[in-house]
């Protein structure tokens, strides 16, 4: 089954072919950066009207490098949450009108469960597992027993881990996608330059796997900021080593609680952050783990993890009605509760 998968819910346009959830035909992705780089951020509108002008072209691209006409996909898949309104409507519109007008079968797709499954492209990976979702919206840790049944464990009570990279970055001007910008300076920066505190959760086991990052962040802010008024010798690249240091240490520190407790030892990572060095060097250094990461590649939003994770559904019988639509926050992603129907159905 060749599935066509659309994502448009930040600020990458993309389409990939997948052939049975697995090989990857075609994988186009339009990133925006440049159009939000001068404002440090992503402009919601500028994001909405660049899908809307990339999407047809993408989508074209996606078949032209699979050397295949829409008559050959078999079913059409697109990302319909969470994300920004303007940007998932394009994306969403535009799979389900293709699928209505072809008359093929349309999944819509929670991009988090995209983001789970990217590792599965290129990896045979037995359930269940401990998921570490971490992106630019959120920070999950969870006990994943299928490819749409996530039991969420912990998750941020504030800003998720790629926002705190975003918003130092953006502080000290560094430059946008922060967590890319840091990610590079830390590799000449020194960890131990600053010391900055781990966020304490732990009052009884109500936040026993949850993270914050707002502190850090704030820390980082004030404190650097003062360091560097004062006319100490220290660098973006140290400030930007030490905070890298501590977020993936406190992300990390809340994962292991997971591997003890539940006895799981496969740790299967997915999002942008993802991507990051130092977290892929601090957990390759645990050998008692068996912990896979996606490719660079399909770390960041794609159609390609869209695409993969929805030959599952559709193999199921599952299908999208016409008038499912999109949602930009999923409530559905709070500790303690399993997610199959928010992630199943609609
Ligand atoms: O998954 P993604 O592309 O979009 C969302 O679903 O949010 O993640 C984007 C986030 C941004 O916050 C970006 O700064 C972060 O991923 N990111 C990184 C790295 N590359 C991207 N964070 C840390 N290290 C990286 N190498
Ligand atoms: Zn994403």
């Amino acid at each position: 089954m060749k599935v066509l998968g659309i994502e448009s819910s930040c600020d990458e346009t993309a389409c990939a072919i997948v052939e049975d959830g697995k090989k990857i035909i075609s994988n186009v992705v339009a990133t925006q950066i440049p159009f939000h780089q001068i404002f440090k951020g992503v402009v919601p509108e500028i994001a909405s009207r660049k899908h809307a002008e990339w999407i047809l072209p993408v989508v074209r691209q996606a078949l032209k490098e699979a050397d295949m006409t829409l008559a050959d996909v078999d079913a059409i898949a697109a990302t319909n949450r969470p994300g920004l309104m303007g940007s998932l409507l394009v994306g969403l519109t535009f799979g389900k009108t293709l699928a209505w007008s072809l008359n093929k079968p349309f999944i819509a797709i929670n991009h988090m469960l995209g983001h789970m499954y990217a590792a599965h492209l290129e990896n045979d990976i037995e359930y269940p597992y401990l998921g570490l979702l971490v992106s630019g919206g959120h920070s999950i840790i969870a006990k994943v027993n299928g490819f749409d049944d996530l039991e969420v464990l912990g998750t941020t009570i504030d800003d998720s881990v790629g926002e705190a990279f975003d918003k130092v970055s953006k502080f000290y001007g560094l430059g946008y996608p922060g967590g890319v910008v840091i990610d590079r300076l830390a590799q000449n920066g020194d960890p131990k330059s600053f010391s900055f505190p781990v966020p304490k959760l732990d009052k009884g086991d109500d936040h026993r796997y949850d993270v914050s990052f707002s502190g850090l962040k704030t820390a980082v802010i004030h404190q650097a900021d003062m360091f560097l008024k004062k006319g100490y010798e220290k660098t973006n690249e140290n400030i930007c080593a030490a905070f890298q240091e501590t977020a993936c240490k406190t992300i990390l520190s809340r994962l292991f609680r997971a591997v003890e407790d539940t006895g799981l030892t496969t740790v299967v990572a997915g999002g942008g952050v993802a991507a990051n060095s130092r977290l892929r060097a601090m957990l390759a250094e645990h050998k008692e783990l068996n912990c896979i990461f996606p490719p660079l590649k399909l770390c960041g939003d794609n159609g390609a993890m869209i695409a993969g994770v929805a030959y599952h559904f559709l193999k199921r019988g599952d299908r999208s009605p016409i008038d499912v639509t999109a949602q930009a926050r999923i409530p559905q992603f709070k500790r303690g509760l399993a997610n199959l129907e928010a992630f199943g159905r609609r």
